[in-house]
């Protein structure tokens, strides 16, 4: 996922960083994507210096075990971790297909929930990446983001991986 986005940003003319197990400094990003696995959230955020007030989009699904305990979504435990905006965000599509958004007839949603001070940052990237964001709402919303991949799942379980996309109906 981090890899995918990584080319569709930039190929959308932003500069992209990618930072490993060997950590990194992130100081004066515009934003961090956290895409590693759940279990290695703690460790990959102890890695990286510089997160100081700067928006991390949290892209983890909880799909190895449990929330650590105290926290209702994964995203809230980020925050605990960072101090500083959060956004939930690109963990409700494939990775897979991104190199297909540029077949679909209409921009496919990406919804997110974010912070306030995240939601700008948030936005351009998800548009960046060819989708068009839907706000579920503030951080308090995360949850329901991540529980939505239990749709999602279980659709792509009968036929695939598919984008999706959210509107009104003048818009659909
Ligand atoms: N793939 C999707 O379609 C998709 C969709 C929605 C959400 N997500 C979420 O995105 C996250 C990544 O998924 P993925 O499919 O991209 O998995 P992946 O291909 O296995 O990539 C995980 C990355 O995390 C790195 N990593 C592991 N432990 C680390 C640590 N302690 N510090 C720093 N980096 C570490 C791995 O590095 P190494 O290469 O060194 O192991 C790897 O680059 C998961 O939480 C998943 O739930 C994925």
């Amino acid at each position: 996922m981090g890899g995918g986005l990584g080319d569709l940003w930039r190929s959308a003319g932003h500069e992209v960083v990618e930072v490993g197990r060997d950590g990194g400094d992130c100081s004066g990003s515009d934003a961090v994507l956290l895409a590693v696995p759940q279990t290695a959230i703690a460790d990959a955020l102890g890695s990286v210096s510089g997160l100081e007030g700067v928006p991390v989009i949290d892209a983890i699904n909880a799909v190895r075990g449990p929330r650590p305990e105290g926290f209702e979504s994964l995203a809230q435990y980020v925050k605990s971790l960072t101090g500083g905006p959060v956004a939930k965000a690109f963990n409700t599509n494939f990775a897979s297909l991104y190199d297909r958004i540029g077949e679909a007839r209409a921009t496919p949603s990406m919804v997110y929930a974010a912070d306030d001070e995240a939601r700008e940052v948030t936005e351009a990237l998800i548009r960046a990446a060819g989708f068009e964001p839907v706000s579920a709402g503030g951080l308090e919303n995360a949850r329901a983001v991540e529980d939505f991949i239990g749709v999602i799942f279980a659709v792509a379980g009968q036929s695939g991986p598919f984008l999706y996309r959210i509107a009104p109906p003048d818009k659909l």
